[in-house]
């Protein structure tokens, strides 16, 4: 992103607002690193070079890069054009429209003013530069007038003020969101953990919690040592709590259980929480841990078999009265669930998803497969929801640490734009275009839940 404006446009003033001290590379700062201070002219050259050297490295990591400077000077703003463009980054020019009178008043104001003529050089040559930008190739040009900066600057709706009903919830987008917790760090005492989440969950508005389940660890959420816990007994404590969240699993593999086994679960949970059991199926995936449990574990073909009895099987569980069905000699269960509980069929398989239509509620596929889902649905009442994996920080800094802290092996800028990584507020753009693609429910992970300080820093997105 490269600024483009006269001396006292606002160029830098915007930048901080946005971006963090460390995105910004500024002339003026490094005439202040080289030389005597930010105005210090005769260390111009030198503030160029390594800026120019900043730079390069920035975007060879594909990481996000404002340069500020006048950025009138034709030849180095179309050579961070090209730099960006050959990183394989979009390049974005933003011309700081500032009325010239008050970038005049504002330099008048410096301890340092700029003279008046150099100012009125700089106003002309911006002036100029205002049509030269749309020939150049930038991926996006923004023009800031004062007025559209003080639109942009105002405040965005409050978090929290929005009331719901007592029978959905939903976001101002159309949505219902749902935490879905995979990992437990629950140090000493699991109960205090977990209903602190739960907790915290329910006051954000969120609509469900559910549950990974999983017999070790998966090594994509961490390490094979750390507590996974058998989701139905979990769930059972979950709805001793005064909530009114939604409980389910995501997803359980019928290669676990007998479907009979999670009808049971499930019906009990329904009737102990007085109708929000849900839950979410899928034909397993991980050879280790049901090897390591003595859980067999047969092809493919044969756990999608599985995956469309399993459904049919708890349907015919849970519907009413006694009597031979799905190929059951009877279906006497007992309790009864107190609603129909929901089914989710988890997974982007071409024929998990033709499963899922045919016979679940909705289809969950990870955000980035939603396309396949929607494809899948067409034409039935079937919902689609998404698994979504965020970094969401309370700032552009916090997004940062967070990005730094949880990557791994993996390239901050990939894994930042992997994850989304940014804060709750930026997040609703990308939901937004979800609910409107017809998104029922959106399952959010975040990796670094560590306790119910972490639900309210998302807690944002469900407004
Ligand atoms: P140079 O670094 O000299 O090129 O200027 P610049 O474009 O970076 O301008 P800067 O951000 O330093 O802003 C100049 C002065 O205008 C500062 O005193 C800011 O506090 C003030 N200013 C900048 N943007 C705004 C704005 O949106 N509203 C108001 N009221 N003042 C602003
Ligand atoms: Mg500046």
């Amino acid at each position: 992103m490269v600024l483009v404006g006269a001396s006292g446009a606002g160029k830098s003033t915007w930048a901080a607002a946005r971006f963090r001290a460390d995105e910004v590379v500024s002339s003026d700062a490094l005439r202040g690193v080289v030389g005597s201070g930010p105005h210090d002219l005769d260390a111009s050259a030198d503030a160029f070079d390594l800026l120019e050297r900043i730079v390069a490295a920035r975007l060879g990591r594909g990481l996000t890069t404002v340069v500020d400077t006048l950025g009138l000077d034709d030849t180095r703003r179309t050579a961070w054009l090209g730099a960006a463009h050959a990183a394989g980054l979009p390049a974005v020019a933003v011309l700081f429209d500032t009325p010239p009178d008050l970038c005049r008043a504002r330099n008048r104001e410096r301890d340092r003013p700029v003279p008046a003529q150099v100012i009125t050089g700089q106003l002309r040559k911006a002036a100029t530069i205002a049509t030269m930008l749309d020939h150049e190739g930038w991926d996006a040009v923004h023009r800031l007038t004062d007025a559209g900066r003080a639109a942009e600057s105002a405040p965005q709706r409050t978090v929290g003020s929005t009331t719901r009903s007592t029978e959905e919830r939903r976001s101002s987008q159309g949505l219902r969101f749902v935490l879905q917790v995979g990992r437990f760090p629950w140090g000493e005492d699991p109960t205090a953990w977990l209903t602190g989440i739960a907790t915290a969950a329910d006051q954000a508005g969120f609509a469900g919690l559910a549950l990974m389940d999983h017999l070790i660890q998966i090594p994509q959420v961490g390490r094979a040592w750390e507590p996974i816990p058998e989701p139905w007994v979990t769930l059972g404590l979950l709805a001793g709590l005064d909530t009114r969240l939604e409980l389910g699993t995501l997803v359980t593999p019928v290669t676990f259980r007998p479907p009979g086994i999670t009808a049971k679960a499930a019906a009990t949970l329904d009737a102990l929480t007085g109708g929000r059991a849900f839950v979410g199926v899928g034909a397993g995936w991980w050879a280790r841990e049901h090897a390591a449990y003595g859980v067999p574990f047969p092809p493919a073909p044969e756990r999608l078999d599985a995956l469309a009895d399993a459904i049919e099987t708890m349907r015919a569980l849970w519907a009413p009265g006694t009597k031979a069905a799905g190929g059951l000699p009877e279906t006497t269960s007992y309790p009864r669930p107190a609603h129909d509980i929901p089914i989710v069929v988890g997974g982007s398989g071409e024929r998990t998803l033709r499963i899922g239509a045919r016979l679940a509620d909705a289809v969950n596929v990870r955000t980035e497969l939603v396309d396949r889902a929607i494809t899948a649905v067409r034409g039935t009442d079937v919902k689609v929801t998404v698994l979504d994996l965020p970094t969401i920080g309370r700032d552009r800094d916090d997004t940062w640490a967070r990005v730094e802290r949880l990557r791994g092996g993996t390239k901050a800028s990939s894994y930042a734009e992997r994850t989304h990584a940014g804060t709750a507020t930026q997040q609703r753009d990308r939901y937004g275009a979800l609910a409107e693609r017809g998104v029922d429910t959106v399952f959010v992970a975040i990796a670094d839940l560590e306790s119910a300080d972490d639900v309210d820093r998302i807690a944002p997105i469900v407004t």
